[in-house]
């Protein structure tokens, strides 16, 4: 895009409705810009892919979503995919591209037991990435990792069909609770930006932690590149659009839908 009076215009991208936790706080930041949300239900549960198989498909899809919508900055609004592709991803396309990856370096300054739970899927556990990421902003503490298959695909679920969270919830809480230094941990990275959405349930189940996720801090990022791309944003009091296209299934469920349009997202076409 390059007349720079233009709204500006954000791809979030996920493989499903994590994508929504990561708008959510663009959009409480900047209310002003639009946003696109792509959720790759035909490729989701990204957390159970091979990282080289993984990281040919987003490339694909994405190059193939960028010749139809003009965007001026992509945000891979998932951990499982940034801690894989971000390096070919940069590689093959113009715009900016901010990575949403576990906050292990704010969750590591919270926390005062020095015990963190790392909750992600097995995909975003098993990262050379994410090992680099603890090595280096969590030294000294004590992380404990969950990679959970079920947790994800429950969230899209729920927010699909209304389906039940507790037992995949009751697993979780199991897994944090056989490690041995679990009475000590006080502070929960939501490293998979599904479990946001349902922050509340897991806080219900773990009473007593403070949750960190990458939200706010991939709002600010936003922010800070469409200044610099000199971008104009338009006055504060103007909510720009936002839209979702569902790839593999254009239609949703009508459950998805209401979601959606309870906070002003349409569905469109691909
Ligand atoms: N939202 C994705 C993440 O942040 C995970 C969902 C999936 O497995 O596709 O890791």
């Amino acid at each position: 895009m390059s007349n720079k009076q233009h709204t500006p215009r954000v791809l979030i991208f996920d493989s499903g409705v994590g994508s929504l936790s990561i708008g959510a706080a663009i959009h409480d930041l900047l209310p002003d810009i639009e946003l696109l949300y792509v959720m790759d239900h035909g490729g989701f549960p990204y957390g159970e892919w091979d990282e080289a198989l993984l990281t040919t498909h987003i490339c694909a899809t994405i190059n193939r979503v960028l010749t139809v919508h003009q965007v001026d900055l992509l945000v891979m609004a998932c951990n499982s995919a940034s801690t894989a592709v971000l390096p070919a991803l940069r590689s093959q396309i113009s715009i900016p591209v901010v990575g949403v990856v576990p906050a292990i370096k704010p969750a590591a300054a919270l926390s005062k037991s020095g015990v963190i739970g790392l909750l992600a899927t097995p995909g975003t556990i098993s990262r050379p990435y994410t090992a680099q990421l603890i090595q280096d902003f969590a030294g000294n503490c004590t992380v404990i990792s969950v990679g959970s298959r079920e947790l994800a695909p429950a969230v899209e679920n729920f927010i699909w069909h209304n389906g039940d969270l507790d037992g995949v919830l009751q697993n979780v809480k199991r897994e944090f609770g056989e490690h041995r230094d679990f009475a000590k941990m006080d502070t929960i990275i939501l490293a998979c930006t599904h479990f946001p959405l349902v922050q509340a349930q897991l806080a219900g189940l773990l009473p007593n932690m403070q949750w960190v996720d990458s939200g706010q801090a991939i709002a600010r990022r936003v922010a800070f590149l469409l200044e610099e791309l000199g971008l104009k944003r338009t006055v504060k009091e103007v909510v720009a659009m936002q839209s979702a296209i569902i790839l593999g299934d254009e239609q949703g469920s009508a459950s998805l839908v209401r979601y959606l349009q309870n906070k002003n997202i349409q569905i469109s076409a691909d």
